[in-house]
């Protein structure tokens, strides 16, 4: 398991949960237009405010344990047949999560990271 060191000498005791929160989110893409719109091509209905609200979750509680992974660093595939439901399970997700948890990451899927 990874610990994550935070960066430019943070010290969480200071800044709260939203800076904290910051961190976890590093190496995950934002949501521009251009995400939004990839995302929606399988998932026409998808707001912006629904893929804003997954990515937050997903960082909470996809990235506890281990850095949270980016969409894109699997195919849609490998995170349906495998990773999804076997960390579902691990993070003790209820079924909203999972289906919230579950837009984000195969709406994102397949796409290359950006550069941070
Ligand atoms: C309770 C701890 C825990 C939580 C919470 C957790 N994971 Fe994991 N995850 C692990 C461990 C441990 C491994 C690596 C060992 C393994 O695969 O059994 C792993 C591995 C992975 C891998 C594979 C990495 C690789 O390259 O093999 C992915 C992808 C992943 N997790 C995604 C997720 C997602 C998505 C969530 C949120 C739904 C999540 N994890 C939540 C513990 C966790």
């Amino acid at each position: 398991m990874v610990r994550r060191v935070l960066p430019f000498g943070l010290r969480p005791s200071g800044l709260g949960l939203g800076a904290l929160l910051l961190v976890s989110c590093a190496g995950l893409p934002r949501i521009d237009d251009d995400q939004w719109a990839w995302a929606r091509r399988r998932d026409p209905d998808l707001t912006r405010e629904a893929l804003d609200g997954a990515r937050s979750l997903y960082a909470q509680k996809c990235g506890g344990c281990h850095r949270p992974h980016a969409p894109a660093e699997y195919s849609s595939q490998a995170w349906e047949s495998r990773y999804l439901p076997e960390m579902a399970r691990r993070a003790k997700l209820s079924p909203e999560e999972r289906e919230s948890i579950s837009r984000f990451v195969l709406g994102l899927s397949g796409k290359p990271p950006r550069a941070p």
